[in-house]
């Protein structure tokens, strides 16, 4: 029985801002898609690797993955799709009968420690079979709702409600699952990927949508995602630090 880790890189990074894919903008030198190979593989528990592609960057992104020495694993390249459900739904398709376990990770996190993917594949393989790391949330959360036109054109939401924020968890990739658990999710979330406001933003939540329970590891703050430049400069901090 084998681990498969799909690794989401085939997203634009608008946010960013970048003249090329978030994926392939370095980070002390080397793409974010290649550090969180790098991370997958020491892992130990993974077998092989998916990586999602933005259409026509194939072959980049199969030579900076594959041909790292530190990324030891069978590697796969396959164009994404419009969203990232989209694209994690065209990795998953190349999953064999094998590959017991999935993990879904994505490039922009691009730090996230190995120990963090056992203690994912750990939880999994001891029977929780959807697995996501979470950690405390700092800032006290109100869900909103629209709010009434505001004179002078300021923009106003109003607060519905303020969740306890003990209860909440600000949840990360690697998300691991059973194979046929979360095929199952994808394929009855199938409609929802087409389009950025109704897919999933993670795995996870076609797993809840399923009525399948979920369950929260510890998270880590090495596993921040990079979507500004200024998560780019905590990064490179963070990288410092590690070497
Ligand atoms: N992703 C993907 N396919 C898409 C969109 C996103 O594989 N169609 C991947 C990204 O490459 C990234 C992860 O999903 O690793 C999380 O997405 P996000 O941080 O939103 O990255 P981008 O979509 O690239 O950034 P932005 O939303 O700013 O454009
Ligand atoms: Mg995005």
């Amino acid at each position: 029985m084998t681990t498969l880790a799909i690794l989401t890189a085939a997203g634009s990074g608008t946010r960013l801002g970048r003249d090329l894919p978030k994926a392939l903008v370095t980070l002390g030198g080397f793409p974010l898609v290649v550090h969180a190979a790098r991370r997958l593989a020491s892992s130990g528990v993974v077998d092989s690797l998916v990586v999602t592609c933005p259409a026509g960057l194939d072959a980049a992104v199969r030579d900076v993955v594959a041909q790292d020495p530190h990324v030891a694993l069978p590697v796969r390249v396959v164009e994404g799709g419009a969203t990232r459900q989209a694209s994690v739904a065209a990795g998953l398709a190349l999953a064999g009968p094998d590959d017991d376990v999935v993990l879904v990770h994505d490039a922009a996190r691009p730090l996230a420690p190995p120990q963090l993917v056992r203690r994912v594949v750990e939880a999994v393989r001891a029977g929780h079979r959807a697995v996501v790391p979470g950690l405390p949330v700092t800032d006290t959360v109100k869900r909103v709702a629209a709010g009434p036109p505001a004179a002078g054109g300021l923009a106003v939401e109003r607060v519905l409600e303020t969740p306890d924020r003990a209860l909440l968890r600000a949840v990360q990739t690697p998300q691991g699952f059973d194979r046929g658990l979360l095929v199952r999710a994808h394929a009855a979330g199938a409609a929802r990927a087409g389009a950025e406001g109704l897919a999933a933003t993670d795995d996870a939540g076609l797993v809840e949508a399923l009525g399948e329970t979920v369950h929260v590891v510890a998270g880590d703050a090495a596993a921040l995602k990079i979507t500004t430049e200024r998560d780019l400069l905590v990064a490179t901090l963070l990288l410092e630090e590690e070497s």
